[in-house]
């Protein structure tokens, strides 16, 4: 049986962005934590993270923020940028304000363009970042693409050739699948995640992406429930649905 974690209460607590180790100490002598009902003063408490803590832990009555190693499926919306630092609507600031002081840093599994809305992970979890993110993983992502132009009909082949040349790059594109919906709608899965891959396909074939929505990573599919800028926690069968 692997050995539960503990930790510092004022260490944790800072951790989840509740305020610097100071405001920590000011928040415990007004009695803000309860453990169990009990009100939590002692700073240098030892902690055990078991995955019940954050119903048992309570701020102001409320549970406990999500503990460290959590993954986030967001909605992705149109517009916002999948960046820490930019100017404009960032990822992170449809997150509560709480979570973007957390330690270590909530960050995208990879990225999508601003102009592109779908499934995002976000996560504080490095091994299952690079886990997904990995080249070797090869994890399928589908994207539904809305084109300029009517399809001409050989793209299917192409794309799945194995030999598709973009741009500035050394290596062919691997082999992607390409599902033709209507003249100028086709979903598109890949398996890797070169910079502006879907856009740069199309383009490679003579034509121009105008909507970009990613359906899927690996075996998660974007709930029809969650609505653009929403978020939730996944569950562990979604976590390894992803890796699957
Ligand atoms: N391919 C793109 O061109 N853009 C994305 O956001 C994702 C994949």
């Amino acid at each position: 049986m692997s050995k539960v974690q503990t930790l510092r209460l004022d260490r944790l607590l800072a951790n989840l962005g509740y305020g610097s180790r100071r405001e920590i100490h000011m928040l415990l002598n007004r009695s803000c934590f309860r453990l169990d009902g009990e009100i939590l003063r002692k700073v240098d408490q030892h902690i055990a993270l078991t995955p019940d803590l954050t119903e048992r832990l309570q701020y102001f009555r409320e549970p406990l923020d999500p503990l460290p190693g959590l993954v986030l499926m967001m909605n992705k919306p149109l517009g916002a940028t999948c960046s820490h630092n930019e100017a404009g609507a960032l990822v992170y600031g449809l997150l509560p304000e709480r979570w973007q002081k957390r330690e270590p840093k909530i960050s995208s599994v990879g990225r999508l363009d601003k102009d592109t809305s779908g499934l995002l992970l976000l996560t504080d979890d490095g091994d299952f970042l690079h886990q997904v993110i990995s080249p070797r993983a090869q994890i399928a992502k589908r994207y539904r693409a809305t084109l300029d132009r009517p399809l001409r009909g050989d793209e299917a082949a192409i794309f799945a050739s194995g030999t598709l040349q973009l741009e500035n790059e050394k290596t062919p594109c691997l082999p992607a699948s390409l599902e033709v919906l209507s003249e100028r709608e086709a979903v598109l899965t890949i398996t890797e995640g070169r910079y502006h891959q879907v856009r740069r396909m199309f383009a490679a074939v003579g034509n121009h992406v105008l909507g970009l929505h990613r359906m899927s990573i690996g075996g998660l599919v974007l709930p029809d429930d969650l609505a653009p800028g929403a978020y939730r926690l996944l569950s562990a069968e979604e976590r390894a649905a992803v890796v699957a």
